[in-house]
């Protein structure tokens, strides 16, 4: 996305209000307790969703997010169930509460991330990578048996979608022609954190898109569609933890250009309302958009770099969950 395609997307587009009808659904949302995921929330409770479990790292948050909603008695009920990215346990654990229930899943809002400059470890990674791209896809792939059980059960197309970013542009990811990528990214003396979240942005859609390609042999009875989106730029807490001359610049350009939290989160819904056609689509302003990619995703030598990416994905997360690769496989 060039910085005029960005710049008009923030002044002139409003994504429109998402107007689904969800009736009976069940959504799953991480990070649901405040910003782009509280306020899709909201919406998912006006578009009729039987069911959300939000994701949070406090219940107590959790339950004040849910206050906020103000849902009325006998519509939409909402669990809260801990999910802290930075545990692989605890990802584990959610998911294992999620899949408990043995009932409907409709579609799983990845929403959950961090952006920091401060460099430091969990679960082994540079916490950013932990949170924004480990923990997510290791939940994503956890959560698929109970999706394609649903899709089976219910003949529908259960849906996921990653909340990336479209600055994702500003990273091609040298690191990916290294023997071993990851541990290039975990390096302390090499990591630039002021490029970090980028990084992991861009990793989330490289990996949607290897992931996307492993799912697309399903059976159909088993289809679960991914994709991913950019919410544009938009008020929330996300910067509370940036410092410096990043963060000066990134404040003055969310007082002129951001949108609410609430338009933002229109284009979560949207992507979390589309259906296969989406399977390993970027959407931004609401709409399937690939060409607002970076060059680089879109060139021969990015579609290299997300195979390679995916694969050392699985390498590592196979260590803490040996049958990665069978969950990910088509039953
Ligand atoms: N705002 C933007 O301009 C923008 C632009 C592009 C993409 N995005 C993406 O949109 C998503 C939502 O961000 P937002 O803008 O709504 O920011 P936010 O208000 O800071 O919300 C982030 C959410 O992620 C949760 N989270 C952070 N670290 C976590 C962890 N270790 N485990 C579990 N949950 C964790 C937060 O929980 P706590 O409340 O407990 O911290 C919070 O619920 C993120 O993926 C972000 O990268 C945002």
């Amino acid at each position: 996305m060039s910085v005029l395609s960005f710049l008009y997307s923030q002044l002139f587009v409003t994504p429109p209000l998402p107007q689904y009808d969800f009736t009976g659904q069940t959504f799953v949302i991480t990070g649901g307790n405040t910003g782009l995921g509280l306020e899709a929330a909201r919406h998912l409770v006006r578009l009729k969703a039987a069911r959300i479990i939000l994701g949070v790292r406090s219940l107590s948050r959790g339950e004040e997010a849910v206050r906020s909603l103000n849902i009325p008695p006998g519509s939409c009920e909402i669990e809260v169930l801990l999910l802290n990215l930075e545990s692989y346990d605890s990802v584990k654990g959610f998911a294992a509460k999620v899949a408990e229930h043995g009932a409907r899943i409709d579609a799983v809002l990845l929403n959950a991330g961090k952006a920091t400059q401060d460099f430091y470890l969990a679960e082994g990674n540079e916490s950013t990578l932990t949170v924004n791209v480990m923990s997510t896809f290791l939940l994503l792939i956890l959560l698929l048996p109970g999706l394609r059980l649903s899709a089976a059960r219910y003949g529908s197309i259960p849906r996921i979608s990653i909340v990336a970013s479209d600055r994702h542009v500003e990273s091609n990811l040298p690191e990916w022609r290294e023997k071993d990528p990851f541990a290039v990214l975990n390096d302390a003396n090499r990591a630039d954190m002021n490029k970090r979240y980028h990084v992991s942005k861009l990793l989330q859609i490289l990996l949607v898109r290897a992931l996307a390609e492993c799912l697309a042999t399903q059976k159909q009875e088993f289809h679960v569609s991914v994709n991913t989106l950019t919410p544009g730029l938009c008020r929330s807490s996300l910067i509370r933890d940036l410092r410096g001359l990043f963060a000066i610049q990134l404040a003055i350009m969310i007082l002129l250009l951001a949108r609410t939290t609430e338009v933002g989160s229109r284009t979560l819904v949207h992507a979390i309302g589309q259906g296969a056609e989406s399977h390993g689509k970027y959407m931004n302003d609401g709409k399937i958009q690939e060409h607002a990619l970076s060059a680089f995703v879109r060139s021969p030598e990015g579609k290299q770099a997300s195979e390679k990416m995916w694969e050392e994905l699985m390498i590592k997360l196979e260590v803490h969950q040996p049958n990665i690769r069978d969950l990910v496989r088509t039953r």
